[in-house]
């Protein structure tokens, strides 16, 4: 990705770019500054504060309850975390869907209190004009299509979306819809891997795919997926890259072992207050860590 001269991080300019530089987009969920920071380290192109925190951070059901308050802190802890990479907050149910002065305050709050650089929306239709007013506010906005989990008391199930042929001319047209708003890159989540790639080919923009198969412009998964931290189930467009929940059960277990049996922590991880006047080792002890 060429690299900005003035603004330090990754832009909505430089993601809209990679598509006609045929370079994928690489977007991975965060939601701490531990994570974040090791995350930009690997490489990724853009941090998603995504409101999937409510099933793996907060342990909801869905993501409906969560609040502004709780994203906004989440989104500066990944904005504290990281110096390159662009942080997209994601908003929550309830934060734009009401009018487009309540969207315009909130995703506001997610720039200058949270520290992003651009937000995200689930749908099309009547948010067009909040995305274009919020555009021209000076607010990149990330569009999301197919599965949108926040309707999931519509859609009564999170599965595969715009299975039939008019559903598909229907995403189509939200894609253009997204596009002519001013989104700089669609989110397509959970849909057949033959109509991404066609709304890839129309829209200009990239979209970044989530279960979408292989002809988006980028992928995205949410980290604790990626690293198998949470594998209560496996969807099928998720691949496990370590068994993270077997390391953090092991890692824990033996630490467990080790209190109990007496063999943590050892002398070498303890501490003794150094002798009286010796200046020299009280400094050192001041020191240690
Ligand atoms: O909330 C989230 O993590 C998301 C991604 C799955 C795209 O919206």
């Amino acid at each position: 990705m060429s690299k900005s001269t003035v603004f330090p991080r990754v832009t909505a300019p430089q993601i809209v770019a990679c598509k006609a530089e045929g370079r994928k987009i690489v977007g991975l969920t965060a939601y701490d500054a531990v994570f974040a920071a090791l995350e930009e380290e690997a490489g990724v192109d853009f941090l998603l504060v995504g409101d999937s925190a409510g099933n793996v951070v907060a342990g909801h059901a869905t993501t409906i309850p969560m609040t502004m308050d709780a994203m906004i802190f989440l989104t500066r802890c990944v904005s504290r975390g990281t110096s390159r990479v662009m942080v997209v907050a994601d908003m929550p149910f309830g934060s734009f869907q009401i009018s487009t002065e309540e969207a315009l305050r909130n995703a506001v709050r997610f720039l200058k209190e949270g520290g992003a650089q651009a937000v995200k929306v689930e749908g099309a239709g009547f948010l067009l004009p909040t995305i274009h007013r919020m555009v021209e506010s000076g607010i990149p906005v990330m569009g999301h299509l197919g599965l949108t989990p926040q309707m999931i008391n519509v859609f009564g199930s999170y599965g595969l979306q715009a299975t039939t042929a008019q559903e598909g001319e229907e995403l189509i047209q939200q894609a253009r819809d997204l596009e002519a708003a001013g989104c700089f890159a669609i989110v397509l989540e959970k849909i057949p891997a033959s109509l991404a790639a066609r709304v890839s080919e129309i829209v200009q923009i990239p979209t970044i795919g989530i279960g979408s198969g292989a002809g988006c412009d980028g992928q995205i998964l949410v980290n604790y997926d990626l690293l198998g931290i949470f594998d209560k189930f496996k969807p099928r467009f998720v691949r496990h890259y370590m068994k993270g929940a077997e390391l953090v059960r092991e890692a824990v277990a033996t630490w467990v072992h080790d209190v109990r049996e007496g063999t943590f922590p050892a002398e070498s991880e303890s501490y003794e207050a150094a002798p009286a006047g010796d200046k020299k080792s009280v400094k050192r002890g001041r020191k240690a860590q």
